[in-house]
């Protein structure tokens, strides 16, 4: 059979080769005294809270399972327009979100509305896997452009406009980040956004760990910067929903028409039990459950990034957001004679049982140094993990 070069194009994702050994492990080692802990994962520990289940319950039982409209719920698109301004202070009018099914089916409908043949979109490397794939299915082209420490593993001004081409359209952000948990400089966004204003170009943001910010200085919106921006955004993170396919993108008012006409013929409309169960994310005691959650986040944060420093696992800069350390293993490898990050986490997973994802999926540059944990897993288990580490890194 012959295959698409566009399907041909997307590369492995390399994480599930590590996965398939940890779930692997994870059944030898299950009734010994250490199981395997799983920080690879980058999805919620938590699941919807009760509101948000019994919305759900509700709508099936009631029959309100018919397909919405392709935009969305009209009040789901007022309760997002509404958060929007009580948690960000940024007026979103309910008619620049469209509904979709998680932020993956809205970054796909963004490249297929923005992107040509052969029109190059700027990216951070590292940066989340699938967004290079997006643009790529779109027939565009990903560039990736190598980032420091200093930069917060983001884009630069600077180096945006040095690599702006002829073919370029645009850039693909994500504040904070998958795998740094970085957020950028909200004035260093500014004058991204800048440049890319100033060569017609368009400025997506992936803002779907927005919501689990840590750090006043950049929990914000990049829609407060004018409504030329196009954010995605999910209720798979911060609103610990991810297995129900639920998310949104809110674009400038003219892109709405044309994201309608996508939306109705690739995917008709986002789930409607997930969009009616969504509405009581919104509820007071759902919203407070949500904030208690985002301490506990933090809270696993703040033990997490200084323990893996202690090890000589370096997060060189301290997450801002998400819940992901970004650290550097080169001295680790080097003691142990292990190459790179790849045979670290599978060594991490053989000694110490704790299941970790090597950087080689997020980049070429730095990648083969660096490994990412996921701290989306209880104050119990990371500490399990730190204490495994430490006994194999440290004897
Ligand atoms: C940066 C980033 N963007 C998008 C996604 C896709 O999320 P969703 O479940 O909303 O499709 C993920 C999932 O991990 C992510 O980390």
């Amino acid at each position: 059979m012959r295959i698409s070069q566009r399907a041909e194009r997307i590369e492995p994702f390399y994480v599930m080769e590590v996965a398939k050994a940890a779930s692997q492990k994870a059944r030898e080692v299950a009734h010994t005294d250490r199981p395997v802990v799983f920080l690879n994962i980058g999805e919620p520990d938590f699941t919807a809270p009760p509101l948000v289940q019994a919305a759900a319950q509700a709508a099936i039982d009631a029959g309100q399972t018919q397909y919405t409209p392709a935009l969305g719920l009209e009040p789901l698109l007022q309760a997002i327009s509404d958060w929007y301004g009580t948690r960000f202070g940024v007026q979103v009018p309910a008619k620049r979100i469209v509904i979709t099914a998680g932020a993956s089916a809205a970054l796909q409908l963004a490249c297929l509305a923005l992107i040509d043949r052969g029109d190059e979109i700027l990216m951070p490397d590292p940066s989340y896997p699938c967004n290079r794939h997006f643009v790529s299915a779109a027939e565009g082209v990903a560039k990736l452009i190598p980032t420091t420490a200093d930069e917060r593993f983001q884009l630069s001004a600077d180096k945006v406009a040095a690599a702006w081409g002829p073919h370029t359209r645009g850039v693909l952000l994500a504040s904070p980040s998958n795998p740094t948990g970085t957020s950028i400089d909200p004035a260093e966004l500014r004058r991204i956004h800048e440049v890319v204003q100033a060569r017609g170009g368009i400025t997506l943001i992936d803002e779907i760990y927005l919501g689990l910010s840590h750090d006043e200085q950049f929990g914000h919106s990049a829609l407060a910067l004018g409504e030329d921006i196009v954010s995605i955004n999910s209720f798979s993170k911060y609103f610990n929903m991810t297995g129900w396919r639920l998310g949104w993108l809110v674009v400038p008012e003219a892109l709405v028409p044309v994201l309608e006409r996508l939306a109705q013929n690739l995917f008709i409309c986002a789930s409607t039990v997930a969009q009616q169960a969504a509405l009581a994310c919104f509820e007071p005691a759902s919203l407070a459950e949500y904030e208690r959650r985002r301490t506990e986040f933090k809270a696993r944060r703040d033990y997490f990034i200084p323990a893996l420093n202690a090890l000589g696992l370096t997060v060189p800069v301290a997450p801002d957001g998400a819940f992901y350390a970004w650290a550097d293993c080169t001295s680790a490898c080097q003691k142990l004679g292990l190459k790179d990050s790849w045979d670290f986490a599978f060594a991490a997973l053989e000694h110490a049982h704790v299941a970790i994802t090597p950087g080689r999926d997020f980049g070429t540059d730095q990648t083969a140094r660096f490994v990412r944990f996921s701290t989306a897993n209880s104050m119990t288990e990371l500490q399990t993990a730190i204490a495994r580490l430490k006994a194999w890194l440290h004897p």
